[in-house]
């Protein structure tokens, strides 16, 4: 096993260090030279694209969060109505779908029950399927009409890492492919681009585990933590907050921040952490006041931004600060330092990170 590990601690280590070259992966051959995007697994004719009238999104856990990066894009990007639910939940609450609807089924697995039963929920209702899945000839893959691959490789670990940041990648891949076929790709310039450079970005955004380290010792000593993020920084606050839980047992709630008022806020107390996250550059006044306002309540607030963002880092306590892509393109680099910092706050409580306890890499139980 050791060598299976590659001279990491754990198998969670290696796989997020594995994700620049996993993103590499995720886009090669199919992001191309003039801009068009070939998914060699989906096939909508521009007609078939043109007529579709709503996207469904269905994932279970850190799929889900995918899924819920997905619609922010989807919806800003296509001009799409695009609605997401967790599985189990999708399966019982009679959504209204039909032949002009996209049922996006999301599955690093592609043997989750609930999620597999919402696939076929779906195509009962007359719905297209796609599915963005990890693994060749999963359930999920075989009874798909479209598929992503999202060549993550083998992810060993239960807490999902580049699973989770190659199923963002291969949701702006579809945003882009649906767009150009529905002619409304103008819509994001320099899209095509900005992700090309990603694979990089990550690399870069790797460079601050030492310091990532130093803060989760501040972290463990904690029983609760908070996450808030605004638009697209809401998901990837759940996806912070839920690695910290599953591997730390810390208790950890995200927020989208401008709903504390309504709730968290009480929560705060003298030293509570607060992880913000602020790179949503037509969001970052709002941020700010909420980084105020769990500040003056005692909050101890580690932020997360965009290099040259001087506010943010004069009203938190500590600061990373992320290497500049596009507010749209920023959940896949924001997602990292939030994974290495719930590893290195489990590995100072002592858990068994690979191993966390109650929890399953692939459920395939109701
Ligand atoms: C389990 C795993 C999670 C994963 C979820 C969905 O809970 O521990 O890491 O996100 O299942 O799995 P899937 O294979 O469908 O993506």
């Amino acid at each position: 096993q050791a060598a299976e590990k590659g001279g990491y601690a754990h198998f969670m280590l290696k796989e997020i260090h594995e994700q620049p070259r996993a993103l590499r992966d995720t886009l090669a051959g199919r992001l191309q030279g003039d801009g068009w995007v070939r998914l060699e697994g989906v096939n909508f004719t521009p007609e078939e694209a043109a007529a579709l009238e709503k996207v469904a999104i269905i994932a279970c856990g850190t799929a889900h969060y995918a899924g819920m990066v997905g619609k922010y894009l989807l919806e800003k990007l296509l001009r799409l109505p695009v609605e997401d639910d967790v599985a189990s939940e999708f399966r019982y609450r009679e959504s209204v779908l039909n032949e002009r609807t996209l049922g996006l089924v999301i599955s690093q697995s592609g043997e989750t029950a609930d999620t597999l039963a919402s696939l076929r929920e779906a195509r009962k209702a007359g719905a297209q399927i796609l599915a963005i899945t990890n693994v060749v000839g999963s359930s999920v893959a075989r009874e798909a009409d479209h598929i992503i691959y999202t060549w993550a490789g083998p992810e060993i670990a239960v807490a999902s890492t580049k699973a989770y940041l190659t199923q963002v990648a291969a949701l702006f891949l579809l945003a882009l492919y649906l767009g150009e076929r529905r002619g409304v790709a103008p819509r994001a310039p320099g899209l095509a681009r900005g992700l090309k450079e990603l694979p990089g970005r990550v690399e870069e955004v790797l460079k601050l585990e030492p310091r990532i380290r130093e803060l989760a010792g501040r972290m463990a000593a904690h029983e609760h933590a908070f996450f808030i993020g605004r638009g697209l920084d809401y998901p990837v606050s759940l996806e912070g907050a839920l690695k910290l839980k599953e591997i730390s047992y810390l208790h950890a709630e995200a927020y989208a921040a401008g709903e504390l008022k309504h709730g968290t806020l009480a929560l705060i107390e003298e030293g509570t952490p607060v992880v913000a996250l602020a790179t949503q550059a037509e969001l970052l006044e709002k941020m700010l006041s909420n980084i105020k306002e769990v500040k003056a309540r005692g909050a101890w607030v580690l932020a997360l931004t965009q290099e040259g963002n001087t506010a943010v880092a004069a009203e938190a306590d500590a600061v990373l600060y992320l290497p500049p892509v596009p507010s749209i393109l920023a959940p896949v680099v924001t997602v990292v330092p939030l994974q290495l910092l719930a590893y290195y706050t489990a590995v100072a409580r002592g858990c068994d990170v690979d191993k966390p306890r109650n929890l399953a890499k692939s459920v395939t139980v109701e």
